[in-house]
């Protein structure tokens, strides 16, 4: 039995130079799947990453794009299908913070989050949602965040942004699902990536300790949320926002 549950599929992956897009575009290509990819620049980590994921023994591309930038996101996704035939699944997964008390929040601070973080897969989305049409199949993930559940202090704009991609993915699971396209969420915790080694150390160990199976997140534990959701095993799943936090938000 074929145990590669992504074999012949296209994903795309917003901002997969490190981290969690990083993890999910690796096990995405483990299962089997051609790997498209973006991030800001074509840095050493794009080469390296492409590298990597070849070496699995699939295709792969790395496209230097702005995320929140609509006419970039269309000309990626122009390409994608022009270099790969298809695109199956689309993870929107380019993310960024700028954290600070709403008191004293600029305008900047609102603007780049909601555009890196939101529009980002508004761009994506409405790119690829046409293609999907027309193969009558597709299936979307958007990078949420137990702060979208639930707000946090010191991040509304982050929390607004993760809010609003939850909206965004249950909306369009409504629209697209007579399509055979599927939208869904994952709510990660607090996982261990450069985002979040920007934290001070204490505050990081005092997050692990109220965590309710006492660790944090590796990029891999959401990797495997996200196989899930992209494969066929998740064909009746769509509109929903699965947590993966460690019970963190229970
Ligand atoms: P990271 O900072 O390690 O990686 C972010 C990726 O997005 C990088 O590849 C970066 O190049 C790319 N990116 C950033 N701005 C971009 C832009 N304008 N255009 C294209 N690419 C861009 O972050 P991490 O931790 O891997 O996060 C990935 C996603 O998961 C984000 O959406 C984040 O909000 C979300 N998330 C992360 C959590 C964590 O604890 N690390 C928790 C909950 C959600």
């Amino acid at each position: 039995m074929d145990t590669q549950l992504l074999k012949n599929r296209v994903a795309l992956v917003t901002g997969g130079t490190r981290g969690i897009g990083k993890a999910i575009a690796l096990e995405f290509a483990r299962n089997g799947a051609d790997v498209a990819f973006t991030g800001s620049s074509r840095s050493e980590a794009m080469v390296a990453v492409e590298a990597e994921i070849i070496a699995l023994g699939v295709r792969c591309k790395g496209y230097a794009a702005n995320a929140a930038d609509f006419e970039q996101a269309h000309s990626v996704v122009e390409q994608v299908i022009a270099d790969f035939g298809k695109i199956d699944i689309l993870v929107n997964n380019a993310g960024i913070t700028k954290d600070g008390l709403m008191l004293r929040m600029s305008e900047e601070q609102w603007d780049s989050v909601i555009a890196v973080n939101l529009k980002s897969a508004f761009n994506y989305t409405h790119a690829a949602l046409p293609s999907m049409a027309r193969q009558r199949s597709g299936s979307i993930i958007n990078l949420s965040s137990v702060v979208g559940i639930g707000g946090n202090a010191g991040q509304s704009n982050y929390a607004a942004s993760k809010a609003g991609l939850i909206a965004l993915a249950k909306s369009v699971a409504k629209e697209m699902g007579p399509r055979g396209i599927r939208a869904n969420c994952i709510a990660p915790g607090f996982i261990a990536t450069d985002m979040t080694d920007a934290l001070p150390e204490a505050v990081r160990e005092e997050i692990g300790k109220q965590i309710p199976l006492r660790r944090g997140g590796e990029p891999e534990d959401v990797a495997k949320v996200a196989l899930f959701l992209a494969s066929d095993m998740a064909a009746y799943v769509t509109g929903q926002v699965i947590s993966c936090c460690g019970g963190m938000n229970c």
